[in-house]
């Protein structure tokens, strides 16, 4: 039941359903990952489900392939699918201009290749995770796991001459063992506090050995949709410079928030 959500997962929920209303027949949608994306993943199975909506997508991580199946969407490889009309995600910040940090649920490769083979991506997220700068949440970069703290300590050493505020990082971890991605990779967490400058940053990183993608998505993202904790949502769209503000009725569905319990 909807009045069993907190306040962020209210946002969230909205954000994903306002999102949803973008997607359209025929569409070949690139299906983020995340607890955003997921309530997005659920709002589509209810459209496939219930107004006989026809979609394909790709989804971005094992886990969302995992949902979106459960929930009856018809699953493709991005091979497949070759290119996407558009790709819904959530983001860990966004700034205004629309850059994000993304990787904080470990899957920012798959995410960052899907998103820039789509005509059009929109990011999902509650209001909180808009920044004025980028770098509070902590960076991810998927590094190979051969030397990866050699190439950890040639990251921390090229941050010297960096714009960022701090330049520790720590290998994440998954209980007592190196997180892994789907790639079998690891993730670095940079904590840099403040990104001056996030697209000099992004090059900067992907030249070192050892990285194979960092998480700053700049100039991929052409529309947020923000969710309150009061059922406002807020559309903007970068391109056309419009902001849009409604609020959505929530209509409680058993099947939709029956996943609560997950
Ligand atoms: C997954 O790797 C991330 O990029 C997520 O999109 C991001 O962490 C947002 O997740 P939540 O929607 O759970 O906050």
């Amino acid at each position: 039941m909807s009045g069993d959500l907190s306040p962020i997962d209210k946002a969230k929920f909205v954000a994903a359903k306002r999102a949803a209303q973008f997607v359209e027949d025929g569409m070949r949608v690139g299906l983020g990952t995340g607890s955003t994306a997921a309530w997005l993943v659920r709002c589509l199975g209810e459209m496939v489900r219930d107004d006989g909506l026809k979609i394909r997508g790709v989804p971005t991580s094992s886990r969302t392939a995992q949902l979106a199946r459960e929930v009856g969407i018809e699953v493709i490889s991005l091979d497949e699918a070759k290119w996407l009309d558009l790709t819904i995600d959530g983001a860990d910040e966004f700034d205004g201009e629309l850059n994000l940090t993304k990787g904080g649920g470990g899957a920012l490769l798959q995410e960052k290749i899907v998103a820039t083979a789509s005509d059009q991506m929109i990011v999902i997220a509650d209001i909180g995770k808009e920044v004025e700068h980028l770098g509070a949440f902590p960076l991810p970069i998927e590094v190979i796991p051969f030397g990866w703290q050699t190439t950890q300590a040639l990251v921390e050493e090229t941050l010297i001459s960096m714009d960022v505020l701090g330049r520790s990082s720590t290998l994440r971890m998954n209980g007592d063992r190196p997180f892994m991605t789907d790639e079998g990779n690891h993730i670095l967490d940079l904590h840099l506090n403040r990104i001056g400058n996030p697209r000099q940053l992004a090059l900067v990183i992907n030249q070192m050995p050892g990285v194979v993608e960092n998480g700053l998505f700049i100039d991929i993202c052409d529309t947020v949709v923000i969710g309150y904790g009061d059922g406002r949502v807020e559309v903007r769209d970068i391109n056309q410079g419009t902001v849009a503000t409604e609020r959505l009725d929530f209509v409680e569905s058993d099947n939709l928030f029956s996943y609560l319990s997950d």
